[in-house]
């Protein structure tokens, strides 16, 4: 059941998804019987929102909303409500996980670029073995981000937090341009990233929707220029296993699905949200099961 109204009290901690449509989202699924696996006194349910900004405004009480969920159209608007907002997310753009802290005060998150990052870093290590180095993965590594939204965006400053050297490939160049001076890296044309391949080794993620359902033949980019890359990623999650995914596994790279990067997002909302370490095994398995 997603939510027992029964078991709501006083000190009850209210979390929600904030959304225009959101019924269809699972995450009250997910993180109610998450709370429920560690007997959280706390409920997380759906929160059909219009003007996020009177949202905030209405619900201004401390004892309202200890955490929520922000998605789409909000999570560009929701980011002017807010007390404080993580630097990294600022400079995106766009948060979706929302805290308030014992003093009132939102606090805000861009869970969307760690939890891909996360996944990419666990992918890396992985390939390292038994013995992985210390700091993160991506230091020092060539990534190459594909596509310059919202989702490009996340990749390519995350990335270059954890010390990799970016570059952007977009359709659109003006667009790769932008991004790559906002984040220190290069900026190719997208047509040109079948020929870049300066060393071995490299890192790619697309952020494009070019193989996405219904268009699983496309593909950003032609499977002998995946070679050069030790590890692909592929943001998009329906299908599971693009055309991309497929001849990157074909050429002997390392995968990494789009589901993975959904996944981490959510153990880093938890977090955020209780202070604790989230149940993974258990946000695997509903994931599996009703996502
Ligand atoms: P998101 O928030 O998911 O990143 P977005 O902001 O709409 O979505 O960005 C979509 C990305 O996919 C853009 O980089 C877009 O390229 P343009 O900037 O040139 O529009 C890219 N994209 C979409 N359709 C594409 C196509 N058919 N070929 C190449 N790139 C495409």
């Amino acid at each position: 059941e997603l939510y027992n109204f029964r078991l709501i009290k006083p000190d009850t901690k209210v979390y929600g998804i904030i959304g225009k449509p959101v019924g269809h989202s699972k995450s009250p699924l997910l993180f109610n019987a998450a709370f429920k696996s560690v007997g959280l006194n706390a409920v997380y349910m759906h929160f059909l929102v219009d003007d996020v900004e009177k949202f905030f405004n209405t619900y201004s009480s401390p004892d309202f909303a200890s955490g929520c969920s922000c998605t789409i159209p909000h999570k560009e608007a929701a980011l002017k409500c807010m007390d404080e907002v993580d630097h990294i997310a600022k400079k995106i753009g766009a948060i979706n996980n929302i805290v308030r802290r014992p003093d009132g005060k939102l606090i805000a998150f861009n869970t969307d670029y760690i939890g891909a990052i996360t996944a990419i870093e666990d992918g890396l290590r992985a390939l390292e073995g038994a013995k992985p180095a210390p700091g993160s993965p991506l230091s020092g590594k060539l990534f190459v981000v594909l596509g310059a939204g919202g989702a490009g965006k996340s990749l390519a400053y995350g990335a270059s937090q954890k010390g990799a050297r970016v570059v952007v490939a977009n359709r659109t160049f003006e667009r790769a341009k932008e991004l790559a001076n906002k984040v220190g890296g290069k900026s190719l044309p997208l047509c040109e990233v079948e020929n870049f391949h300066p060393e071995e080794g490299m890192v790619l993620a697309n952020t494009t929707s070019v193989g996405m359902k219904p268009n699983m033949d496309q593909t950003p980019i032609p499977k002998h220029a995946l070679e050069h890359y030790c590890l692909v990623f592929d943001a998009i999650y329906t299908p599971k296993d693009t055309r991309l995914l497929r001849e990157a596994k074909e050429a002997g790279a390392a995968i990494v699905y789009g589901k993975e990067m959904l996944i981490h997002q959510g153990f880093e909302q938890y977090k955020n949200f209780t202070g604790l370490p989230a149940p993974e095994e258990l946000f695997r398995q509903l994931m599996e099961k009703h996502a």
